[in-house]
């Protein structure tokens, strides 16, 4: 009990420290032991959560006034220009990587447009990104001449060995995985590009390899 009432002592500076999921498993465990959660904790712990709102109130207060400003800008810049909405949405996609929800949100409003309409056009266009990029990336080439010569099988190497499909992201964000039609290397098939480094004949036990140094942070033997 002592253990978590003290404000000033060295259990409430733990306390003060502690991340979200360990002030739950505090909860939890004071639950456990009384069978409900004593008052002085929770008062304690609510006003804990309250002073990490306030902060994170803040952050984002700043973090709406930049994406306002940057999507103020890219209108402006658009503004007179006919089919402006999908130049300002290569603008974002180009300052961001993707489409964060936010900036779509933040458009609709200023464009008039409805925020349907906005992810109607992100979802028809394969450019369009709705989810961060990887910190790397890979792309299989899979025009014919790729294909005929074995794309097909790196692409499920891929697949396996990075536990998705083409056009998404490994959950850690560490490696985006694409297909791409003909990369103007034919004479070199099966082709792959591989943070910007194109790799000619490429056989499926060099995969393994190429995601090894990605991870090491090496460059790629071509
Ligand atoms: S088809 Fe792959 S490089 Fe042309």
């Amino acid at each position: 009990m002592k253990k978590y009432s003290s404000a000033s002592g060295p259990e409430a500076i733990s306390l003060k420290n502690a991340d979200e999921s360990a002030l739950i498993e505090i909860l939890e465990k004071a639950e456990k032991e009384h069978g409900f959660i004593p008052r002085h904790i929770s008062d304690e712990i609510a006003r804990l959560l309250e002073v990490k709102l306030e902060r994170l109130r803040r952050i984002q207060g700043k973090l709406d006034s930049t994406i306002r400003r940057d999507v103020q800008q890219h209108v402006e810049h658009w503004r007179n220009e006919e089919g402006n909405l999908i130049m300002i949405l290569h603008a974002i996609q180009n300052q961001h990587g993707y489409v964060p929800r936010e900036v779509a949100m933040e458009l609709s409003r200023e464009l008039g447009v409805k925020l349907a309409r906005i992810y109607e056009v992100i979802t028809f266009y394969h450019y369009f990104k709705l989810q961060p990029p990887g910190a790397h990336k890979v792309t299989v080439c899979n025009g014919t001449a790729c294909y005929l010569k074995g794309s097909g099988d790196l692409i499920n190497e891929l697949r396996t060995q990075l536990g998705i499909s083409e056009g998404q992201t490994t959950p850690d964000r560490q490696v985006h995985f694409d297909t791409v039609r003909c990369i103007g290397c034919c004479g070199m098939a099966p082709a792959m590009v591989v943070d910007g480094k194109t790799c000619g004949h490429v056989k499926t036990t060099d995969v393994v390899g190429h995601l090894a140094s990605l991870k090491a942070g090496k460059e790629v033997a071509a």
